[in-house]
């Protein structure tokens, strides 16, 4: 069971177990809708909360249901380094957790890293060989793995980058703050909930306006890059081409625009981006 709003990879990664990914709604935030457990059936395997835009899935509640539904419970902590719910790290409650350290992360490497967490001896034996060619040692070949190692290189930055990741944490929270501060007074304006919290690391600042094509056009007019995370929902690409109710994760994909965020904006690049922010909805 997989959201329908999510990056492409959540559902490219159940097709190429050979599983088939059962779309859901998301809130409308774009986290799994809480009644998720409508879409099970009797072969359903797992679930995945993907704790979108660095906002954590509400774990407990989850991990219960998927428990009482003997499903496995794979996290999708891609997006949410550094949150933390009830003190407990994202990626660390579900059966697996899987992390990104693509560039744009809040830990970033400067090229392609990842990790997957799980407190499972068994599962990690596997997840060890999985990545390495199923080789327990070298060339003894248990099973039919792949070349999922992190590159030396990427570790290597990665150890760096984690001496920096609580200060840039840091920084990302006072312009989340600013930004929430800026804009709480525009009506027509959704803000992202709860995104100062410790279980929201504040890696995208997406705002929600009917107006965001407009927005984000003039925005760009006056030198502001935004983005869109994401334009279409996956029920509805290609390789998925589902149709089904998904009326709070389509909404996203509409009204949804994702304000510049990161640890290396200077504060008068974010007093401009508010300016300008600010100046478009008085027009
Ligand atoms: C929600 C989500 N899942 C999975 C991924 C995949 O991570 P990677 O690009 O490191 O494979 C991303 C990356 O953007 C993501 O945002």
């Amino acid at each position: 069971i997989v959201p329908a709003m999510t990056w492409v990879s959540t559902a490219e990664a159940v097709v190429m177990v050979g599983a088939k990914p059962v779309f859901w709604d998301t809130d409308e935030e774009g986290l799994l809708r809480k009644d998720w457990e409508k879409a099970v059936v009797s072969k359903s395997k797992a679930v995945i909360p993907v704790h979108l835009y660095g906002k954590m899935v509400d774990m407990t509640e989850l991990n219960e249901k998927a428990k009482s539904l003997d499903l496995f419970v794979i996290e999708d902590g891609a997006q949410a380094f550094g949150a933390f719910q009830y003190g407990r790290a994202a990626g660390t409650w579900g059966d697996v957790g899987c992390l990104s350290f693509y560039p744009t992360k809040n830990l970033g490497a400067l090229g392609e890293a990842g990790m997957c967490l799980t407190q499972e001896a068994e599962l990690a034996k596997k997840i060890r060989l999985l990545l390495n060619h199923g080789q327990p040692i070298r060339d003894q070949h248990e099973l039919v793995g792949r070349n999922s190692r992190i590159d030396t290189l990427q570790a290597a930055f990665l150890n760096v980058m984690l001496k920096y990741f609580k200060e840039n944490q840091q920084k990302r929270k006072t312009i989340a703050k600013r930004y929430l501060d800026a804009f709480s007074g525009i009506e027509e304006l959704g803000l992202p909930s709860g995104i100062l919290d410790s279980d929201h690391n504040a890696h995208l600042f997406v705002i929600q306006t009917e107006k965001r094509n407009e927005l984000r056009d003039f925005l760009a007019k006056k030198g502001v890059g935004t983005a869109i995370h994401f334009p279409v929902i996956l029920p509805e690409m290609k390789p998925f081409a589902i149709v089904g109710d998904f009326e709070n994760a389509r909404n996203l994909a509409n009204i949804g625009l994702s304000l510049p965020l990161n640890p290396y904006l200077r504060s008068v690049e974010v007093d401009v981006i508010i300016e300008c922010i600010l100046a478009f909805f008085r027009k």
